[in-house]
């Protein structure tokens, strides 16, 4: 499957989000990632529905969109109307995950499931054949900037067996810590999408500069 970078707009220059999604775009970027976390499910309170919708105004690439909150399905709807293009939501604290993923798919939206770091991957058994796209997470969720936890590659490693297993194509996303020094090995254990907000837009060079890192490790 190709390589996808999602810009992570966390850490994005938001007094002027749509200067910082077109330089993504002159960048190559390949989608554009909406961290939502309601102060509950993560010890941060970020962005929703409103900023989705900012996002499509300012762009056409997909909007990838990971809801760290508590009862998705209630926005769910709200975040597809506002012009996301997948969702992924967190299993840990919903006790109706196949539900969720079926209106995921209702609203016409792509679903996924993300995994923090302390769940196991084979919780993701029974969601496979509901889910176009699983999401490692390589940090516990709530912010940018935080380092990667190296564990993570023998789990993505891990998850890409059983989506071998699944014979249907499923992206393996990772996310947090992502950096031109560990986007190679994350590759090689099977991820083919990868989320970065700090090496993108906190990159010396630029965005322009953070993205051809990535990709340049990649190659
Ligand atoms: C963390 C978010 C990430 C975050 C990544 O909870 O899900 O998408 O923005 O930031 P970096 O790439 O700086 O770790
Ligand atoms: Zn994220």
């Amino acid at each position: 499957m190709k390589n996808l970078i999602a810009a992570s707009i966390l850490s994005a220059n938001l007094t002027n989000l749509e200067q910082s999604i077109h330089e993504c775009e002159q960048a190559g970027v390949d989608w554009i990632h909406v961290d939502a976390m309601d102060g509950h499910f993560v010890p941060n309170l970020t962005m929703g529905p409103v900023m989705v919708d900012a996002c499509r105004q300012a762009t056409s690439l997909p909007i990838d969109c990971h809801l760290m909150i508590e009862k998705p399905e209630l926005l769910v709807p709200v975040f597809a109307k506002a012009g996301a293009n997948t969702i992924t939501i967190h299993p840990e604290n919903n006790p109706n995950v196949h539900r969720t993923l079926g209106l995921i798919r209702d609203v016409g939206c792509v679903p996924g499931i993300a995994l923090n770091p302390g769940t196991s991957a084979d919780l993701i058994e029974p969601l496979l054949p509901f889910i176009d796209m699983i999401l490692i997470m390589t940090v516990n969720p709530g912010f940018s900037g935080q380092s990667f936890i190296p564990q993570m590659l023998t789990k993505v490693a891990r998850v890409a067996e059983l989506i071998v297993r699944e014979e249907r194509p499923i992206r393996l996303e990772v996310d947090g810590g992502i950096n031109a020094e560990n986007i190679a090995s994350l590759a090689s254990a099977g991820a083919d999408t990868f989320v970065s907000a700090s090496a993108i837009f906190t990159h010396p060079k630029g965005i322009l500069g953070g993205v051809s890192a990535l990709r340049n490790a990649l190659k």
